[in-house]
């Protein structure tokens, strides 16, 4: 069944607009726009996005989630964004936690929030696919790549959003073993070497696997470290 988007011509962020009208709107709403003039990524970064890029958020409340830790959502989406994806193109790879790839550079990046007073009271999904973009900015143009520039068709971006967000509604409900083998058979950056801040020190190591609590296990010279996703920074490892 195809999922109903509510669209915008133009909004600074999906992901705000969620924010600010979540206590107004039902579990699992979907909003896009066309022009998403303030988007916003992970670790305070910006995103930037065209018409052609598909961006949307997917708003939902904590009590319809079945018990799932919230820690983990991130890589539902990741995976429901892989599993799609995966339709249009091949080889796609995910760089944990949550950056798609393809051919070594980001096809699409996805931002969790959560809203929290007393207690977690919305979590906000927001994901951006670069779908039709021919080209980037210079900023970013070696780092990041389309659909479009591989496969030179044009795609109906709803389709795909409503394809995702689909997904993302069976995969929340999926046990979570399955998931993480999933990401780990198609994880970028398996045997890679990464950097990453460990009690105010940077250490380095080589990526062994996903664990199935979530947590990216490491091999350094300090013997093995789990790391969990708030905590780490993983540079330089797009072409
Ligand atoms: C990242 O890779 O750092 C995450 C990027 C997430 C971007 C999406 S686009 C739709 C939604 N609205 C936002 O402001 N951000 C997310």
């Amino acid at each position: 069944m195809l999922e109903k988007i509510i669209s915008f011509e133009a909004l600074p962020s999906t992901n705000q607009y969620l924010k600010e009208n979540y206590s107004n709107l039902e579990h699992f709403t979907i909003i896009t726009c066309e022009n998403q003039t303030h988007g916003r990524g992970r670790l305070g970064r910006s995103w930037f996005s065209s018409k052609d890029s598909g961006v949307f958020s997917i708003l939902l409340f904590p009590q319809y989630l079945n018990n799932i830790n919230i820690t983990f959502i991130p890589l539902v989406c990741a995976y429901a964004t892989l599993k799609v994806l995966s339709k249009y193109v091949d080889s796609l790879q995910v760089k944990w936690p949550n950056d798609i790839v393809l051919s070594s550079k980001k096809l699409a990046g996805i931002l969790v929030e959560a809203v929290t007073t007393t207690k977690i009271e919305a979590i906000i999904v927001g994901i951006g696919i670069n779908i039709n973009n021919s080209s980037f900015n210079e900023e970013i143009s070696s780092i990041a790549t389309s659909l479009y520039l591989n496969n030179n068709s044009i795609l109906d971006k709803k389709t795909i959003i409503a394809d995702i967000a689909n997904e993302l509604k069976n995969s929340l409900i999926l046990d979570p073993s399955e998931i993480i083998s999933y990401l780990n058979d198609n994880l970028y950056i398996k045997g890679k070497e990464v950097s990453f801040s460990y009690n105010n020190e940077i250490v380095s190591g080589v990526v062994c696997k996903i664990n199935q609590d979530g947590s990216l296990k490491v091999s350094t010279n300090k013997g093995i470290i789990n790391v969990s996703s708030g905590e780490v920074t993983l540079t330089n490892l797009y072409k």
